[in-house]
């Protein structure tokens, strides 16, 4: 872990190029920069960034783990995104409060509860997809954005009726709107009257108050409340070691929280994943055998390769709150330190022949958690991992069992910020034909050759 320190300021190398061009070459290719940057000086360096400030980027394992493992009281999360979801929620939290947040909210996403939420998945995926063109290329990420939200909005908020068609239509508008106002000045987010993008998320705020409200309400009066296992009631349930419950207003920002971090999140990485794999039809084959017989290693390492090679955040960054230091580097108090997952990932020295997907690489060898950080890490570490997890593994298999997609050697889709993640860039195409269908042909031939990288 970093330690404080009343050492000289030592700052990984720093490009000797303009802070405004640094700036605008962050702005309008972020990949390639840090890529390009990365390159030429390694695993640590210094941007100098209008607004954000200095930053230094690490992408090293040993790095990472000390900055994932360093105390509250030396760093803390950087970012706006509390500022958007409001006090109550885990991004506005630091230190104690965040921690005791954490103790009350990590057991309704434990690994054995997730299990039951796998049915409500399935019958969402099946939903989504009965009305799947088949033989026609298409768009898979609008439907995986559906899918992923309808399935937050079931099992975390424990909507139905009214109530779920309402946060339905309201939310992906406003989790975007939001989202695209968190990277502007402070100023971009005040509200100037109703056309304003400040008074849109003002409105936006108040209808989704009342909505949530209403719903609470619903559930504290639902005969079978103590039974309900949505993440809603558990919260509505749960105590802090004092007796006293969460609020219903930070239960609220804390919803809205869970929904913004896991929806377009999980949905991006599944539309990469149809990506990746329509471009390697042999693995394609071996997995579709596999879940045809009940198996789930490769199904499980081709996501962790998909979360490797295309990881949907780039970086994770926080504010040393005074001076310390991270391994032989100084970094003095108000600098940020962004852990680059991106670059993390395509460390030849963590994953040979990185450049390649390859799932195969994580069979029976799950990744290492300091050089495989798509959820980031330590005390922030996503605390829907489990969620995201059991929820691609159930999308994947049913999609598998239902569908053959049809290979393409087109080149792999670019990447393209998407609200908060990045997905690809022309919607992850496809081309589907039912299994039960004539016109599926069934077998995948195992003899075509995957596409490259
Ligand atoms: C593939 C899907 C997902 C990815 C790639 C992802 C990625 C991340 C990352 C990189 C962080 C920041 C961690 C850090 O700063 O160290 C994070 C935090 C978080 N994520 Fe996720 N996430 C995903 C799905 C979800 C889901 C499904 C939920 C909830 C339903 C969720 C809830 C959260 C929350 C609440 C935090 C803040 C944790 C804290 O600061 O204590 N995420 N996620």
């Amino acid at each position: 872990m970093a330690v404080a320190t009343a050492d000289p300021v030592r700052l990984p190398p720093a490009p000797r190029i303009p802070k405004l061009l640094q700036g605008v070459g962050f702005v309008a290719a972020r990949e390639k920069s840090v890529a390009a940057l990365a390159k030429r000086y390694g695993s640590a360096f210094t941007l100098r960034l209008p607004i954000f400030g200095d930053t230094v980027v690490v992408s090293d394992p040993v790095l990472i783990k000390d900055l994932f493992t360093t105390n509250t009281d030396l760093v803390a999360r950087a970012g706006v995104l509390g500022e958007m979801f409001g006090p109550g929620s885990t991004f506005s939290l630091d230190g104690t409060e965040h921690r005791e947040r954490r103790k009350l909210l990590v057991p309704p996403f434990h690994g054995k509860r997730m299990a039951s939420y796998e049915g409500i998945i399935e019958e969402e995926v099946l939903r989504e997809t009965s009305s799947w063109p088949e033989g026609r290329e298409f768009e898979t990420m609008p439907s995986m954005m559906r899918i992923t939200l309808n399935a937050i909005l079931r099992t975390v908020f424990g909507a139905e009726g009214v109530a779920l068609d309402e946060l339905r239509e309201l939310l992906p508008d406003m989790v975007l709107h939001a989202s695209r106002l968190a990277v502007m000045p402070p100023v971009a987010r005040r509200d100037f009257g109703p056309r304003s993008p400040g008074g849109k998320l003002a409105s936006n705020r108040e209808r989704y108050d009342e909505i949530i409200a209403r719903l609470i309400s619903d559930i504290r009066n639902d005969p079978n409340f103590a039974e309900r296992n949505d993440v809603l009631s558990l919260m509505l349930h749960a105590r802090y070691e004092d007796g006293s419950p969460i609020t219903d207003d930070h239960v609220a920002d804390e919803l809205l929280t869970l929904l913004a971090a896991g929806h377009e999140t999980t949905a991006t990485t599944l539309a990469w994943t149809v990506e990746r794999l329509r471009r390697h039809p042999r693995l394609l084959a071996r997995l579709t055998a596999e879940v045809d017989a009940g198996g789930s290693d490769l199904v499980q390492a081709a996501i962790w390769e998909v979360q490797r090679t295309r990881p949907v955040i780039n970086g994770t960054a926080r504010i040393a709150k005074t001076r310390i230091k991270l391994g032989e580097w100084v970094i003095p108090k108000g600098h940020a330190v962004l852990a680059s997952i991106s670059l993390a990932h395509a460390s030849e020295e963590s994953f040979a022949d990185a450049k390649a997907f390859n799932p195969d690489r994580f069979v029976s060898n799950p990744p290492d958690n300091h050089a495989w950080i798509p959820y980031g890490g330590g005390v922030n570490r996503c605390l829907g991992a489990g969620f995201a997890a059991m929820e691609m593994d159930v999308a994947l298999r049913t999609l598998l069992r239902e569908f053959r997609f049809a290979p393409t050697d087109a080149p792999g889709e670019r990447h393209q910020n998407h609200g908060v993640s990045i997905a690809p860039a022309r919607g992850a195409r496809a081309v589907v034909y039912r299994r039960t269908s004539a016109a599926s042909g069934d077998r995948v031939s195992v003899s075509a050759a995957d596409h490259g990288s």
